[in-house]
């Protein structure tokens, strides 16, 4: 069955349960600068979820474009995706969940006819805020979901609002068992080893939260859900990834066929930017730096940067806008009519990217080679700095290259001097990109203070053999993995959480010192890959609860951090579990 295919099937089922289809809002939000794109089927309809009357009634449906970008970098896997299409159906203080569960049951199981024995579903355990819900559970079971399909989770899994603030409460998501082999005893939906597959999700909104973290009951219960439509496609035609289904495949073809290198994972993120940038330029979005222009132009520039990788000419970039425009105009006729200027923005700043690129790139090399000869395996800061002044080269960009090459940039240092030129210039870049750039490097450098902390706090949890496996940080969270031999349980998540806290709140002093590898390891200092350090090496010590081999940057006392604050728990392959968390 073609995407499209499932789209009309969806609204046609609730046409035929009383909902009023209702258009797709733009990308770019109207009337609301708080969110730089739509992210979510519900966020246009925030007003009738709180009580406004809306006119096509009480029971909705609609298909909804969507662009989230906190997971840009890992787009060129096998599932990210910065732009999706939601299919979604509302109940505003209509129908509940008994009707809500029904109806999301037979439209996978008699209209997708998907076999009862691949569904699996979760709901909330329940917490201080709101009961467990065996409501829902019971619901599942009435509908036909098999004995053992149903999971309980907390709220990190089983509750859903956008963003901090707003309409939400429990939910319970539907998994699509793809048949891969349990990579665990205890795999489950919640783990993210790929047996499982989220594919819809529905959410009672019967709770308000402000932005105190207070709960008060709405006026109204109402149903929120949502299907993410790529993947849904992606697994009734059994294939592995969301590329390989027609919304991306001539393009990957084309893709393929023109490129002189071979790499999958540029392939992807071309043709997954690419079709983001396309959504939004079609809406009316157009590349700046700031805000929701910049998110726009930071997708251009990588799709340009993975086209150079590919060795493809970047003149292709209307040839591969072509095919898609001719692919997907059925299901965004818009398309068709703003293909011109969709084409005409991204080549005018490809052009200005690549006349940065080109300088930057040699200047990147030449001053790789300069580390390297030195046996510096961090790039200076006044280095990150030259290239961004002199050639305009993107500092995210500097921090990708180098990434690639197994380097590190000093981006405490870069924006030490990046912001002592603003003091000095008022020219340049406007003073929201500045601001954003210096309080960028500031939130992943209080990240990085985090993970140690948690590192600590899941020795104390966990036991002492409790090591670090690997971790990533972006603006928006960290994630970190680590040996363990079973699912944290959701006290011992709440046991690393508090103590991380309590280490924040006692304000210790981070400090940092020069010595030989050899004297760090007798000094009991942590580390992941100790042959992976060079002979002399700076290890950060935290009060005395943690001390590691890290090249920084840090904050200088613990209570800079903020909130530290555990999201999710799961499995990431065998043995090792990952934690993503936030600090707020
Ligand atoms: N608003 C819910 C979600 O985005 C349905 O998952």
């Amino acid at each position: 069955m073609k995407a499209i295919d499932i789209r009309n099937k969806y609204l046609r089922f609730f046409k035929e349960h009383g909902h009023n289809v209702i258009p797709s809002a733009p990308l770019i939000p109207e009337n609301d600068p708080s969110v730089l794109f739509t992210t979510a089927g519900m966020q246009p309809l925030v007003p009738y979820l709180l009580g406004q009357k809306h006119p096509e009634g009480t029971r909705l449906t609609d298909y909804q474009k969507c662009v989230r970008t906190n997971d840009i970098e890992e787009v060129g896997d096998n599932r990210h995706l910065t732009f999706f299409e939601m299919l979604g159906n509302w109940s505003l203080g209509d129908y509940f969940k008994e009707e809500s569960i029904q109806m999301s049951f037979d439209f996978l199981t008699k209209e997708l006819q998907i076999p009862v024995e691949k569904l699996s579903v979760t709901v909330f355990a329940g917490d201080e805020d709101c009961a467990r819900d065996e409501l829902a559970a019971e619901c599942w079971k009435k509908a036909g979901i098999l004995d053992g399909h149903i999971y309980y989770y907390g709220k990190d899994d089983n509750w859903w609002i956008a963003g901090e603030e707003g309409p939400c409460g429990p939910d319970t998501e539907m998994f699509y068992d793809t048949g891969k082999p349990a990579c665990s005893p205890d795999c489950q939906p919640s783990c993210d080893c790929g047996k499982y597959v989220e594919i819809w999700n529905n959410v009672f909104m019967e709770f308000f939260k402000d932005k105190d973290g207070k709960y008060s009951k709405l006026s109204q219960k109402n149903v929120d859900t949502g299907l993410g439509l790529e993947r849904m496609t992606m697994l009734l035609q059994g294939k592995k990834t969301p590329f390989d289904t027609e919304l991306f495949k001539p393009v990957m073809d084309k893709l393929q066929e023109l490129q002189k290198v071979d790499l999958i994972e540029s392939r992807r993120i071309v043709a997954e930017h690419l079709r983001s940038s396309m959504m939004i330029i079609c809406d009316g979005g157009r590349p700046s730096n700031v805000d929701r222009g910049y998110v726009l132009r930071r997708l251009i520039r990588r799709a340009v940067r993975h086209m150079n990788k590919l060795q493809i000419d970047l003149n292709e970039i209307s040839t591969l806008i072509g095919i898609y425009v001719e692919n997907l105009k059925e299901m965004y006729p818009e398309l068709a009519n703003n293909k011109e200027t969709i084409i005409a923005t991204l080549v005018e700043e490809k052009d200005k990217f690549v006349k940065t690129l080109n300088h930057g790139e040699k200047e990147f090399a030449k001053a790789m080679n300069n580390c390297k000869q030195q046996g510096q395996s961090k790039i200076d800061g006044n280095v990150v700095f030259k290239l961004y002044d002199t050639y305009g080269f993107p500092p995210e960009v500097t921090k990708e290259l180098a990434e690639e090459n197994n380097m590190e940039v000093d981006m405490q240092e870069f924006e030490k001097l990046f912001k002592e030129h603003q003091e000095k210039s008022r020219q340049g870049a406007t003073q929201k990109f500045k601001g954003g750039l210096a309080g960028n490097g500031e939130i992943e450098t209080k990240y990085h203070t985090a993970t140690h902390l948690l590192n600590a706090a899941l020795k104390v949890v966990l036991g002492n053999d409790t090591h670090q496996r690997g971790s990533n940080i972006t603006e928006e969270r960290m994630r970190f993995d680590f040996n363990c031999d079973h699912k944290m349980t959701d006290e011992e998540k709440q046991k690393a959480e508090d103590l991380v806290n309590e280490w924040i709140k006692q304000d210790l002093p981070v400090t940092v010192e020069e010595m030989s590898k050899e004297d760090a390891i007798k000094s009991g200092a942590e580390c992941m890959f100790i042959e992976k350090y060079p002979d002399t090496v700076t290890v950060y010590t935290i009060g005395d609860i943690s001390k590691e081999l890290c090249g920084g940057p840090h904050v200088k006392h613990t209570g800079e951090i903020g909130t530290f604050k555990i999201k999710k728990e799961e499995a990431s392959s065998a043995g090792i579990r990952r934690i993503k968390a936030i600090i707020c």
